[in-house]
């Protein structure tokens, strides 16, 4: 699955934007609030406003403190993905519970330093763990080859505990790594510049994931 990120989008023509990847699987929506991150972009209002005009469903990707506070509120938007950070969760099976209750697939994400045996016992819960193959808070970033061991160990606790988890994997995803993160096991690649960096970001689409599926 391709998950354009909207991060690297032209933000003065959001609606125009998420139709521009009307064939992608989902469109990847980050959340940031300058804390959990140095940067700040977009919350609720804004997430509620491009899911009534977005063709495809949305990932939304929360890079916030106390994400306990908003996640559920972005299911109830309508969101087909709402994940938090393991590093910013008191209580993730907690989270999990409310996101799956307002109706959303919950999501796990671990930072390119966090360790995935720290969080072992709560993967049953979640619907995805996003392997951050970055350090969150920007677009554009160089993909970090060293994260890819998790990638692969993610890929054989999912397949041996025969766990209903996607991998997915975001951060630096292009036409020059993709096929190394595919090759590790992930499922779902979010892609930022690379999509709408591209002149034209279907092609830009079906190429990755013509690459992803080779
Ligand atoms: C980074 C975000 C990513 C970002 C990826 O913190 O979580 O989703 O948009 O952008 P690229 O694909 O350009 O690395
Ligand atoms: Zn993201």
């Amino acid at each position: 699955m391709i998950a354009p990120s909207l991060l690297s989008a032209d933000f003065a023509r959001l609606a125009e934007e998420a139709r521009r990847v009307a064939d992608a699987d989902w469109l990847h929506f980050d959340v940031m609030d300058a804390h959990f991150v140095p940067n700040l972009t977009f919350g609720l209002p804004v997430m509620q406003a491009v899911q009534a005009v977005s063709p495809v469903p949305l990932d939304c990707h929360l890079m916030i403190e106390a994400p306990e506070r908003w996640a559920p509120d972005y299911a109830e938007a309508g969101a087909r993905n709402v994940t938090v950070h393991a590093e910013a969760c008191t209580d993730p099976r907690a989270v999990a519970r409310d996101i799956r209750a307002a109706g959303a697939l919950a999501g796990l994400a671990l930072k390119p330093g966090t360790p995935l045996e720290d969080h072992l016992d709560v993967l049953p819960d979640f619907d995805t763990l996003l392997v951050m193959t970055v350090e969150p808070g920007f677009g554009g970033q160089e993909f970090m080859a060293e994260v890819l061991p998790k990638v692969r160990r993610a890929r054989e606790l999912v397949d041996t505990g025969h766990l209903t988890v996607l991998v997915e994997v975001d951060g630096g995803i292009n036409a020059d790594t993709i096929e190394a993160a595919a090759a590790a096991g992930a499922d779902v690649f979010v892609a930022g510049s690379a999509v709408y960096g591209a002149e034209d970001p279907s092609r830009a689409i079906a190429g990755l994931r013509a690459q992803a599926a080779a």
